[in-house]
């Protein structure tokens, strides 16, 4: 565990997390779960959203963040562009971060937003009081 600092876009990255936490109730029904969380570790934030939901095929892991594109689960649903992971995706590397899905087909997934966290300038850190004498 640990603290740190992200520098970024407070909305965009907002509205990403929106994006994953709109799809997982997209792909959820009564009595599933979805959590929502956050954690920082080796240098990185992860903001994460999890579904109890059918998950997604490891085939179509990669593909799902093009842009128009849905698996075959999702189309059966007539709304929804195929757009919001694009957009999830884009937020995250102009933040100079990644976004991960793990999934096992059945058993839900987890996407996670994942960006660095900012080193402190040196000046910012603590600096030992030097006395002249
Ligand atoms: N939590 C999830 N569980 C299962 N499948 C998912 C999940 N999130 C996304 N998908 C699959 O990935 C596809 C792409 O998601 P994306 O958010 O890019 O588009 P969309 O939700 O279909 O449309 P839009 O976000 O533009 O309204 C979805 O259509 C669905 O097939
Ligand atoms: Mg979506």
């Amino acid at each position: 565990m640990g603290g740190g600092r992200i520098v970024g876009d407070r909305q965009r990255l907002t509205q990403a997390v929106i994006q994953l936490a709109q799809n997982a109730t997209q792909h959820t029904g009564e009595g599933d779960v979805i959590a929502i969380g956050s954690a920082i570790a080796d240098g990185e934030a992860r903001l994460w959203v999890r579904d109890s939901g059918p998950g997604i095929d490891e085939a179509e892991q990669e593909r799902i963040f093009e842009r128009f594109a849905r698996t075959a689960a999702g189309r059966r649903r007539s709304e929804g562009a195929g757009l919001g992971l694009s957009i999830v995706r884009a937020i995250a590397e102009a933040h100079r971060g990644r976004v991960e899905v793990s999934s096992r087909p059945g058993a839900g997934a987890t996407f996670a937003i994942v960006v660095p966290v900012d080193r402190p300038e040196p000046e910012q850190l603590e600096q030992p009081e030097v006395r002249t004498p």
